[in-house]
């Protein structure tokens, strides 16, 4: 079994391609409880099920389109986009990432409850590679548009869970990817806030280049951000073409 994952740094602008799976398989070991999977740590032989998250996937993502990921609970979105951000390493198969990826896969993941608002943020942007300079220009437009108030010099373990997701959809939106990956964020948030995330996600959309991977399961999102959509089925590619056909195709498998 071979499985390498390639995250290409030259400008996504100088390559067509955004995202290349090929025959990308995730195997996941499901052991009886967490005493077994403790054990296996050091002691052979111990038993497991496993579970082909995702099975054999291959397609193509080109510079500039949005594609919507869409499939049946536990179908193996996440899971790709996982890989795609490097969060999770494929078991089998090859994939390219051509460009800046900014990801929103998990609302409150990568926030340390400890750290303020502000703190998260900074270290968020640090790992991003951006300056003190530029962190600094950033970070009042983020908080403003997530609207923290005075809370923003809080720990994050005060945040509701509303609060969290808003500051991490202000980051991941405010950056300039070159690939922007959204995983079932824009159903977060009051109604006020979801029409401003829907509004940034439409300002997004018009950039010049940027290429969207958006898994949801509202199937009016998906028609209105992407023109492509990939349906999962156990793990495996079961469509890939034109959203409104994806969209048919879905409501038709799980009808
Ligand atoms: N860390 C893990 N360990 C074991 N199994 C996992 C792990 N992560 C995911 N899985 C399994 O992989 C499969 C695919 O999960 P994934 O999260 O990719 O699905 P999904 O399509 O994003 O589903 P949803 O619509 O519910 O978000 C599921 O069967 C899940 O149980
Ligand atoms: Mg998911």
């Amino acid at each position: 079994m071979s499985s390498e994952v390639r995250f290409i740094e030259t400008r996504a602008a100088r390559s067509l391609v955004a995202i290349r799976f090929s025959h990308v398989t995730k195997t996941y070991r499901l052991y009886k409880n967490d005493r077994a999977r403790f054990a296996a740590s050091f002691l052979p032989g111990v038993k497991y099920d496993e579970v082909k998250a995702d099975n054999d996937l291959s397609f193509v993502i080109r510079r500039g389109e949005s594609v919507a990921f869409l499939g049946h609970n536990g179908a193996g979105k996440s899971t790709a986009l996982k890989i795609i951000t490097g969060v999770t390493t494929p078991t089998e198969g090859t994939v390219e990432v051509h460009g800046r990826v900014s990801a929103l896969l998990d609302l409150s993941a990568g926030f340390d409850p400890l750290l303020t608002g502000r703190e998260n943020l900074i270290l968020r942007a640090r790992l991003w590679g951006y300056a003190s300079s530029e962190i600094d220009e950033l970070l009042p437009e983020i908080t403003d548009f997530a609207e923290i108030g005075k809370f923003i010099n809080q720990p994050m373990r005060t945040y509701s869970a509303g609060m969290k997701a808003r500051l991490g959809f202000a980051f991941a939106s405010s950056l300039r990817p070159d690939i922007l990956i959204l995983d079932e964020v824009l159903a977060v948030g009051d109604r006020r806030f979801s029409k401003k995330s829907l509004e940034r996600m439409q300002e997004i959309m018009s950039r010049d280049g940027i290429t969207l991977l958006f898994v949801t399961h509202s199937l009016s999102s998906a028609e209105k951000f992407c023109k492509r959509a990939l349906v999962l089925d156990h793990g495996a590619l079961a469509f890939d073409g034109p959203v409104h056909d994806g969209v048919s195709f879905y409501k038709k498998s799980v009808a």
